[in-house]
């Protein structure tokens, strides 16, 4: 059995979601799987962790900072170990160019260079926005094309099938190469 800490930011919580998700599925591979969302904690790697998903959202073009600060803290830990990172963002589903973009210079900033990455769509949570995050989504949603204007539901852009092969592979690759006890 591995363990494999799954640390996250999450502003609206579509990112924390697929974290608990990604847990579930390592815990029905019979790992044990813990997330750790890193607005509420310290930012040291905790120790006994065999592998390591990272996961952040993107606003206005960014990652959260404080995901950023945590990899460079622990870069050093995490270039050590098998270790993974997920983007959450709407390009991911509308352009994944530029959901690309953001890990680049999520990369940039941080130094650090995972072997695995994944860029999953997100949520456009337009219910549970307050009146000016839904205009101004609203109207960046339209300026782009979407008709996916209709401000009195939600949409979940997330593919689910996509986040659990990504589970599957990186738990996958861990039991080919399992720690040194
Ligand atoms: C205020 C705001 C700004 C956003 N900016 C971007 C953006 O620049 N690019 C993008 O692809 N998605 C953008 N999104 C979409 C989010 O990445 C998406 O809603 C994601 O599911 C958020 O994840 P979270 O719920 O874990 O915070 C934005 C969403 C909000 C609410």
């Amino acid at each position: 059995m591995a363990k494999i800490l799954i640390p996250y930011g999450t502003t609206e919580g579509q990112t924390a979601r697929i974290a608990e998700y990604i847990s579930d599925v390592l815990q029905a591979r019979g790992h044990r799987a813990d997330t750790l969302d890193l607005k509420h904690a310290d930012h040291d790697l905790p120790e006994g962790y065999d592998g390591v998903i990272v996961g952040a959202s993107i606003h206005a073009g960014k990652h959260e900072g404080f995901v950023a600060d945590f990899v460079r803290r622990n870069r050093d830990a995490l270039e050590h170990m098998p270790a993974a990172l997920f983007s959450v963002s709407l390009s991911a589903h509308a352009d994944p160019e530029e959901a690309q973009k953001y890990v680049s210079e999520f990369e940039d900033a941080t130094g650090w260079h995972p072997s695995t990455v994944a860029v999953f769509g997100g949520a456009l949570l337009y219910t549970q926005y307050g009146f000016l995050k839904r205009m101004m989504m609203k109207e960046i949603v339209s300026s782009q094309g979407s008709a996916d204007t209709d401000t009195g539901r939600d949409y979940i852009y997330t593919e689910w099938d996509g986040v659990r092969r990504f589970a599957e592979e990186f738990v996958a690759a861990l039991e080919r190469n399992p720690a040194p006890e």
